[in-house]
């Protein structure tokens, strides 16, 4: 009835395996385990699927019997697996009277089968118990072994039993519902154990991982593959895979159950694994974090010299091919805040717990190939070797390389090994391949020969050999159905594709593919010429790619015409191919000019190794060389042995390493024979720079001149070798000898060494030119930039510059390069060491195993990981594109952002007229339109190079018409900002009608937009909406472009104030369904909150204005709100879309829609989305891949009343939200007061582990509104203006800060004005009208004294001092009673506001602060139209305490020049002399200007001192020409009266002035005072309208 296969474990039968087992798993439990109950315990989620299967079943075959069936579900998760979820099940058997004979039955994942096995242990003393894993970590790993386990706080597994089920039933068919992630967790685990002990398993493994995927994901109806007969080929595979991995976890546990030696070694990768793991979890799975530890152990393995670097690769590829992390640089763990906590330190001190440890030792699983470990147990490793692999960076230990005269070899040249394998797998007989390179390419090569039938592959030597026993071209259609798979391996399916047609005849096709970039990529003129030539070929999908249909019918041969000016690997796949022809064939290449004609040269070379001799005609007449080859009919003779050559370019490295420190070093598979350019480097580099340099055909020797004698080379071009430039510059920079004669430059020193010809090396994987310049400075070298190469300038090595920490740009060369110097120069460190793993992935091991030269890890200290408090900034913030239709105002807005970042700002037209000495519009009238976007397209790209970081970029409006363009610019997107400028299509044409500049359309501009927007879209990853049809106030566009370019570079992301420790944040809710009904009061409703929230679910157009129930607003009216919204304030916006079911009018069904509106969201650079955790994974995890600099709040909402915060539900919510979101938000009902209080406990609970993330907890209802007043996280507030409540129960902020006070969560604080005489200072009405507004219990005195003495000193240091100002005249004498000052207060040399902190010790301190300055300049800007121009010059007329503060506000606002007069010249003289940097003019008479005239006036006398009438006594006269600038700002910072002589003056003489008033300099810095203070942003209408009023009254 079932095919069942067994494996035994201690000495018995019990696991059985196969697919759709549930009737047979109940008949075999009822037949064998006798009992009055069966408990079937599970989780939700897998009760949903599976349980009615099981219960129909038992309830069946019990109905006549005294036997009991039960099932009980718990949460889904790994928060069951505690003590409370033991108790639950407990309880449940207890309750239902359970007895000793009962038989549990664990059916789920591992979470279920630690948990009921541990309860089974120890219910009644331990009952009999099932295992019926669901998950294939279960299946392979967790359910074998009887191990059992619970958590507790302290950690995982910290409490269990080792208990063996009596049946472990592994069905197969479960895992067709498990998540994709799940199964690659467990795959992780099965690779694992293959890796240690079955190298067959594993080769299974690394090849066949399509269709082992495939197996999972095409569910098997009717039962199929429960017989043998119904199995499918995937269905056999997955199984067989399955077993292979049970098998040996059974054998190992079976020779070692209690886990005294063997047994360790199914730790591989866990040592290292769970010290991830217990920093990333629960984001990161333990099969994730596992797959980064196998790679790690690996690497360790290899640097100690055990493990080949062929394994590493192996290893690498297949842990991949099953969509498994290798790195913490993946970026789906780079991603996780926390993965910042991974260092090297916290690593080894998490390994230090590692119960496998004995004593200090750390011990890991050492492999010793693909299948065998080191030892048959964990090996002890030293810490040093650990954290070596572990640092991200470097250094070699200077010295004379150990191994002295080194021999070597380096890894196996790309191109050679692929044409080896090939030839080697279509010859006769058996060739050892030495020196294979292990890459994608080589990889896929073998699989689809093994596939073929054509040839047997076999590992010697650790792997380090290959050996080939060739099939002499015999080769077969593959099984059945089956397709060669080739990844996107280029060479791979260019030589595969003739190979497949030499196949022997059959009824069925082969047919090649690959991956979804393999199927953009060209092969049409290689099939064009196979068909010409009879073989039938067809294309499956797209024409002229993959995949292809390729009918076996040998190839015709004779005469063959190949296009071959677009790939040489064409004509190298039928040069390979063509001996096996039916006639001798005769290659004609046709097209022109034939591309790489070495590969093709190299391809003719070896087959002639292989037995095969082509020969390329000559023009009889002429004796020129003709693209036309020769190849004769026959089978190919396989050498014993084939030493695959180096990479040349690789070779440069070690016999540099020889030439710097005079020793010898031989490269055994490189010499005078080889095709290579690079293998020039020793004869025509290294020699003469004094190297004795041997060559034979096959071996170059090198040996160095005494250190410190190398000879600069003078000039020479390095065309040929142009990837060596690198290694013949670090070895420029220390050769001083004189060039050998011919070689000198005669206008340079004799040091120079000029390299030429590799102009290329500019747009390899970084600007290598440019590289080498900066990184050679940083050691004092100094060198210039040629168009065509460089100079350097050699220095003894003594005088190099010692500790260099030398930038790699993620290239490999410049890491291998710089390595080179680091054998000569101490403790120079590589800060990237594994971008060496392009091509030579164990360099560092080689350099010290095989060379001799000891390397060290060194971890970089990053400014910012060192755990403090504040934004971080990027160092090396990538540059921002701007892009868009032309009259989108890219420029504009581009300056305004480039000036708010303080970032050049690059004009890509400009660039372009200066490169080409030609504007855009004469480009395209010379050279045509194609022309002209080719090089726009290489401007573009010579921009994103040369500009990487901290520029403004903006772009010509066509650049998105190129493809090429498209590519470049979308992959920039992956690093940095690429920012659309959307401005309304109408308002560009009218702005249009006038410019010039730029080549007409042709065309219509809305037809032109039409066409491109999919572009923008394809290529932006922000917008920004320059919203110019309402006329903005030019200062809120730019305040919004500052906001925005600082938000989405991270150079200061725009976050609520108050969110973060020990702090209170709000939020204030929009219900409004049009914003622009808020925007007369935004001022008032958002007064003392952080951040808005904007419910777009509640967002109505005007013409559903009055829609009620569930409505998708369009997404140009939602883009519109929000472009309108961020005009009017610049607080952070929470994006919230709230769905029917959770309480808010968004259709739950409309799930594209709701993503369509969030990517909006984060397009537009909003700082966060509310996201509920209810949406599917996919488009969350979708959206999360996108978002930026956006946060999202994964949220859940429980309407029923029904949410208990201490049970299991809200837990799994939690962590269900805590996967993705950066703020976790959960809401309830209460119907008690006790429900804010087990509320208040799961909060701190969840929040007290480190690294947890904000929490936003709070009941709905009026019985939950206490959790309201005490949630600390964006708590959702109210106003009385808003419409109404976005939900019931929810309070003002002044509400929530009453509430606060009264329940003794915000004590009153007194806050004082110190000066004298200060009885009519307006301070006291200011801030308590503040206090008030905000429902802050805070009380503002004056606080009037002679002189500053103990009466201050007491006040300052009560318990509830809030805060004070101080003026005239105790500006100064404050100063000493302060612990710190602001740097202002310190440069303007005067304190106006003290503020108090509490210290971590809990003791007081004091800070002084000016915001007098402040003041001033907000006052100014308020009247100015625009914030970008900057003044050529300003006037500040007297030279008092306030005239400092005048200085500094006009030096902050970028006046040039600051015109100062005071009657007394030398208290102006001292104002010049404090103020070094700022360019003050001392001025003799008012009105005349030694140039251009001010148009910023600060006035800080007293009105009475001044006048307009000349000759008054004591006065200053003020004379018209004062306002000769024909517009500008004046400021009277008299205080009284409120029209002052200065004043009264610009009113009537100076038409385009501005006023502004000594009280409303006051208000501004008063409002900067009260932010101080109190944290939170100033009511400022409420606070200016009390002032006002009793200032206007008096
Ligand atoms: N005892 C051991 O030797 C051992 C070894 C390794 C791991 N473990 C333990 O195993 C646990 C992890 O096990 P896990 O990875 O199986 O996690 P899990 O049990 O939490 O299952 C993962 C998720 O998949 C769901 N699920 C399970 N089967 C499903 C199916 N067939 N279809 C759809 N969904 C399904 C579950 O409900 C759960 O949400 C950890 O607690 C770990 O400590 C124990
Ligand atoms: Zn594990």
């Amino acid at each position: 009835m079932v095919d069942i296969q067994r494996v035994s474990i201690l000495g018995k039968d019990s696991i059985h395996c196969g697919f759709h087992l549930v009737p047979y798993i109940v008949e075999t439990v009822l037949k064998t385990l006798p009992s009055s109950a069966y408990v079937l315990i599970t989780d939700t989620n897998v009760a949903s699927l599976y349980l009615a299967a099981f219960t129909t079943e038992f309830t069946s075959a019990l109905a006549n019997s005294k036997s009991r069936f039960l099932s009980y579900a718990v949460a889904p998760g790994e928060s069951v697996k505690s003590r409370q979820g033991k108790a639950e099940i407990e309880d449940f058997l207890l309750t239902n009277t359970c007895t000793r004979d009962t038989v549990i039955l664990a059916l789920g994942g591992g979470v279920i089968g630690d948990l009921v096995g541990f309860v089974a242990a120890t219910f009644m003393r331990g009952v009999k118990f099932v295992q019926i894993p669901t998950t294939l970590l279960a299946m392979v790993d967790s359910s074998v072994g009887g191990k059992t386990a619970i958590d507790t706080p302290h950690g995982k597994n910290l409490i269990g039993a080792f208990w063996q089920p009596e049946y472990i039933f592994i069905d197969a068919a479960f895992l067709e519902t498990l998540p994709a992630r799940e199964f690659s967790n467990g795959m992780a685990e099965v690779v694992k154990t293959a890796a240690i002990w079955n190298e067959s398993d594993f080769t299974l493994l690394e090849s066949r991982s399509e269709e082992i995927f495939t197996a999972i994901q095409t569910p098997s109806s009717n039962f199929s593959g429960r017989h043998k007969s119904t199995r499918s080929t995937a269905q056999d595979l997955l199984l067989k895979v399955i077993i292979g991995s049970i098998s040996v976890k059974s054998h190992i546990v079976t020779v070692d159950e209690r886990e005294t030696g063997l047994r360790n070694l199914v730790n591989f990768g866990h040592t290292i694994g769970h010290a991830i793991e217990a920093v990333l979890t629960p984001t990161i799975l333990h099969g994730e974090c596992v797959s980064i530890g196998m790679i790690l152990e690996a690497e360790i393995a290899r640097q100690m010299g055990v493990l080949g670097q062929v394994a590493v690769g192996r290893l690498t590829r297949c842990i991949k091919a099953y969509n498994l992390p290798v790195s913490i640089n993946d970026p789906r763990i780079a991603r996780v805040p926390a993965a910042k906590l991974l260092t090297v330190d916290r690593l080894l001190d998490i390994m230090k717990i590692d119960k496998k440890n004995s004593g200090p030792v750390k011990k890991i699983v050492i492999l010793s190939r693909i299948g065998a470990t080191y030892e048959q147990k964990a090996t002890g490793v030293a810490d040093s070797i650990i954290a070596k692999t572990l640092s991200e960076a470097c250094k070699v230990i200077p010295g004379i390389p150990a191994h002295d005269p080194v021999r070597m070899a380096t890894p196996g040249s790309k191109s050679i090994s692929n044409r080896a394998l090939l030839l080697a797998a279509l010859g006769t007989g058996t060739c050892r391949l030495k020196n294979l390179l292990h890459s994608d390419d080589t990889q896929v090569m073998m699989n689809a020969l093994i596939e073929l039938q054509g040839a047997k592959f076999a590992w010697e030597d650790g792997g380090e050999t290959i050996v080939v026993t060739g099939g002499g071209g015999s080769l077969s259609v593959p099984a059945k159905g089956k397709e060669v798979y080739l990844g996107n391996a280029g060479t791979a399916a260019r030589f595969l594709a003739t190979v497949c047609t030499l196949v022997q005849p059959a009824p069925t096709r082969t047919v090649i593919t690959g991956n979804a970039r393999m199927k953009q990529r060209p092969i049409g003129p290689l099939v064009d010429a196979l068909r010409a030539n009879g073989s039938q070929i067809d294309y499956l999908e797209s024409q002229g790619c993959l995949p292809l249909s390729i009918a076996p019918a040998g190839l015709k041969g004779s005469r063959i015409q190949l296009a071959a000016s677009v790939s040489s690997q064409y004509v190298s796949s039928i040069l390979l191919c063509a001996p096996y022809a039916s006639e001798a064939v005769t290659l004609e290449l046709t097209g022109g000019q034939v591309i790489s004609q070495p590969y093709i040269d190299m391809t003719i070379a070896m087959m002639k190794t292989f037995g095969v001799e082509v020969i390329r005609k000559t023009d009889p007449g002429t004796g020129k060389l003709l693209d036309i080859y020769e190849i004769p009919r026959v089978v190919y003779k396989n050498p014993a042995e084939y030493n695959i050559e180096s990479d040349a370019s690789s070779a440069t490295y070690p016999l540099a390493i020889a030439a710097i420190t005079g020793t010898t070093c031989t490269i055994s598979n490189i010499g005078s024979a080889s095709l290579q350019g690079d293998a020039k480097f020793a004869k025509d580099v290294l020699e003469p720079m004094g190297c004795k340099v041997l060559q034979t055909e096959t071996e170059t020797t090198v040996t160095g001149p005494p250190i410190g004698q190398l000879r600069a080379l003078g000039y020479v071009d390095m065309e040929p070798m142009t990837d060596a430039f690198l290694t013949a510059s670090v070895l420029a920079a220390v050769a001083i000898g004189s060039p050998l004669p011919g070689r000198e430059l005669s206008e340079s020193p004799r040091n120079t060494t000029r390299i030429l010809g590799i102009a290329n090396q500019r747009v390899k994987e970084c600007n290598r030119i440019r590289a080498m310049i900066d990184q050679l400075a940083k050691f004092g070298v100094e060198t210039k930039e040629l168009d065509d190469g460089l100079e350097v300038y050699g220095k003894p090595i003594p005088e190099l510059k010692t500790g260099v920490s030398v930038h790699c740009y993620d290239d490999h060369r410049v890491a291998m390069a710089f390595s080179v110097l680091g054998t000569a120069i101490k403790e120079t460190v590589l800060e990237e060491k594994r971008c060496v793993e392009k091509t030579w992935p164990n360099w560092w091991d080689d350099l010290e195993n095989k060379i001799g030269l000891r390397v060290e890890g060194v971890e970089l200290h990053h400014s910012h990981s060192s755990g403090s408090p504040g934004p971080s900034t990027p160092v090396e913030a990538p540059s921002v594109v701007i892009s868009g239709m032309r009259g989108s105002g890219k420029t504009h807005i581009g300056e305004l952002a480039a000036l708010s970042l303080g970032w050049p700002f690059l004009d890509a037209d400009h660039y372009f007229e200066k490169k080409y000495q030609a504007g855009v519009k004469e480009f395209v009238a010379k050279n045509g339109w194609p022309t002209f976007r080719e090089a726009e397209t290489e401007t573009l790209k010579e921009l994103l190079k040369d500009y990487p970081i901290k520029h403004v970029i903006s772009l010509g409006g066509g650049i998105v018409e190129t493809p090429a363009a498209r590519d470049a610019l979308r992959s920039y997107s992956k690093k940095g900002p690429v920012v659309h400028i959307i401005r309304d299509i109408e308002e560009v044409v009218t702005y249009l009608g006038a410019e010039t500049a730029r080549p007409a359309y042709g065309e219509p501009i809305e037809d032109v937009y039409k066409r491109r927007a999919p572009w923008y879209a394809e290529v932006c990853n922000y917008q920004f909406s320059n919203n110019t049809k309402s006329g903005p106030d030019p200062k809120a566009v730019a305040n919004e472009v500052a906001r925005f370019f600082k938000h989405v570079t991270g150079q200061s992301p725009n976050r609520p104030a108050n969110l973060g420790q020990g702090k209170r944040s709000y939020f204030l809710s929009l219900t409004y369904p049009d914003i622009r009904l808020a925007l007369p009061h935004i001022d008032e409703i958002t007064a003392g909150v952080d951040a808005l929230e904007l419910r777009v679910d509640l967002l109505r157009d005007q013409d559903s204005f009055d829609k009620i129930g569930s409505y998708i607003a369009p997404k140009a009216y939602v883009a519109d709100q929000l472009a309108t919204l961020r005009l009017a304030t610049s607080l952070p916006i929470v994006f919230t879309i709230r769905t029917v079911s959770q309480g808010g009018s968004f259709p739950d069904s409309a799930e594209a829609e709701a993503f369509e509106l969030f990517n909006l969201a984060v397009l537009a650079g909003v700082e966060y989305v509310d996201v509920e955790i209810s949406w599917s994974a996919k488009c969350i995890s979708d959206l999360i891949s996108r978002k930026g600099q956006t946060k999202i709040i994964a949220s859940w909402h429980d309407w029923s009343g029904k949410l208990a915060w201490d049970g299991n539900e809200v837990m799994q919510k939690y962590q269900d939200a805590n996967k993705f979101g950066d703020i976790i938000k959960i809401v309830g009902k209460a119907n008690t007061l006790e429900d804010n209080l087990t509320l208040h406990s799961f909060v701190k609970k969840v929040t007290a582990a480190t690294g947890s993330k904000p929490v936003l907890a709070i009941n709905m209802g009026a019985v939950g509104q206490i959790s309201r007043i005490l949630n600390s996280t964006l708590s959702p507030v109210t106003h009385p203006l808003l419409p109404n409540k976005a939900a019931p129960g929810q309070l003002s902020f002044k509400e929530i800060q009453t509430a606060l006070n009264l329940i003794g969560q915000l004590p009153p604080l007194k806050y004082y004005i110190f000066g004298t005489p200060i009885s009519h200072s307006p301070s006291p009405t200011l801030h308590n009208a503040g206090f008030e507004s905000l429902g802050l219990p805070h009380k503002y005195e004056i606080f009037e004294t002679k002189e500053v003495g103990e009466e201050i000193k007491a006040a300052i240091t009560a318990p509830d001092f809030g805060g004070a100002s101080v003026t005239i005249p105790f500006k100064l004498d404050v100063i000493p009673l302060l612990d710190s000052l602001s740097p202002e207060a310190k440069t303007i040399g005067a304190v106006n506001t003290i503020i108090p902190a509490t210290k971590p010790d809990g003791s007081k301190s004091l800070h002084g602060d000016n915001t007098d300055w402040r003041g001033i300049r907000e006052a100014i800007l308020s009247k100015s139209p625009t914030r970008v121009a900057q003044p050529e010059a300003g006037l500040i007329i007297g030279a008092g305490g306030t005239s400092r503060a005048a200085i500094y506000a006009l030096q902050s606002l970028g006046v040039k020049k600051i015109y100062l007069f005071n009657r007394t010249r030398s208290s102006a003289q001292a104002l010049v002399d404090a103020f070094p940097d700022a360019r003050i003019v001392l001025v003799e008479n008012l009105g005349s200007w030694s140039g251009t005239p001010p148009t910023i006036i600060v006035s800080t006398v007293p009105a009475q001192a001044t006048s307009t009438e000349q000759d008054v006594a004591g006065s200053v006269y003020l004379p018209e020409s004062i306002f000769e600038a024909h517009s500008g700002i004046v400021v009277d910072m008299a205080y009284k009266p409120a029209e002052t002589p200065l004043l009264t003056l610009a009113k009537t003489v100076g038409k385009g002035w501005q006023s502004v008033r000594g009280v409303e300099v006051l208000l501004e810095q008063g409002y900067y005072q009260f932010e101080l203070w109190t944290e939170r942003r100033a009511p400022k209408k409420a606070m200016a309208e009390e002032v006002l009023r009793k200032y206007e009254s008096s």
